[in-house]
């Protein structure tokens, strides 16, 4: 069994994912698959999400990574029990649970969920808050345009202007990101909202059993997009300014 950890996503989302956790643990290799080709996750049904991702997994074991960080919300609300069941050698470290438990007990009264389509459908969060705090009120709103926007690179105006749109009618005392690829738009949600915003990344930095390790030299971080790499690695360069390598990985889907 590989001591590297392997970590999932539709795409850029999971590399902030990513990101957090190669400058907690430097030390600690990792091997991130974006399936670009099927993004965005949240317009599929749980069918077709559960197929790329067995996919994937196959290709973890191939590499002999059972101890998986899924940094996708879609993933982790629709089909993470038949993920457990069918790979069943693998640890998964799903993100919702730490995403909620990491917020302030007794502040918020009234949160806004942001999410993809197929997340807000499952209620996953909605239920996951209520079981936090039952006195907390929770808006879903699902925002199917942020991550097309965000994975075509559509300039910061474009964002603002989608944010403002999907949020003028919204009023609560906190918002929660429930896709990790959200927090490229962070601030344009805080200058719209005004209010405390959560997300995934510090959550499972925090959450993940990181090995103890006395290695002084710096890990590896190996990053595949099913789409096209050379592509990926100009995406992370303008929104991560990262000069993360990414190779294409052509699976049999
Ligand atoms: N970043 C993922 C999430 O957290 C998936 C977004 C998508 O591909 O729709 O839900």
């Amino acid at each position: 069994m590989s001591s590297k950890i392997g970590m999932i996503d539709s795409g850029m989302g999971g590399l902030l994912v990513l990101k957090a956790c190669v400058e907690a643990h430097p030390e600690c290799d990792f091997v991130f698959v974006g399936d670009q080709l099927h993004a965005p996750y949240g317009e599929h049904d749980a069918e077709k999400i559960f197929h790329y991702v067995t996919v994937i997994m196959e290709y973890f074991a191939s590499l002999h990574i059972y101890d998986i960080i899924i940094g996708c919300n879609t993933i982790c609300a629709n089909i993470l029990p038949q993920l457990r069941a069918r790979f069943s050698r693998f640890r998964f470290f799903e993100i919702i649970d730490p995403t909620v438990a990491q917020l302030p007990r007794g502040v918020h009264r009234h949160l806004a969920v942001l999410s993809t389509e197929a997340t807000a459908k499952t209620h996953a969060y909605k239920n996951a808050i209520q079981h936090f705090d039952p006195a907390i009120a929770v808006q879903e709103i699902a925002c199917p345009e942020f991550v097309p926007l965000i994975e075509g690179n559509a300039s910061a105006a474009r964002l603002t202007q989608a944010v403002k749109k999907r949020l003028k009618d919204v009023t609560c005392d906190g918002v929660v990101l429930a896709c990790t690829h959200y927090p490229y738009l962070r601030e344009a949600i805080a200058a719209c909202l005004h209010v405390p915003v959560y997300d995934s990344n510090q959550a499972i930095v925090n959450r993940y059993p990181w090995p103890v390790s006395h290695k002084q030299e710096k890990g590896s971080v190996t990053i595949y997009s099913t789409l096209d790499g050379e592509q990926m690695e100009k995406q992370i360069a303008s929104l991560l300014k990262q000069d993360w390598k990414v190779k294409t990985l052509i699976l049999d889907f």
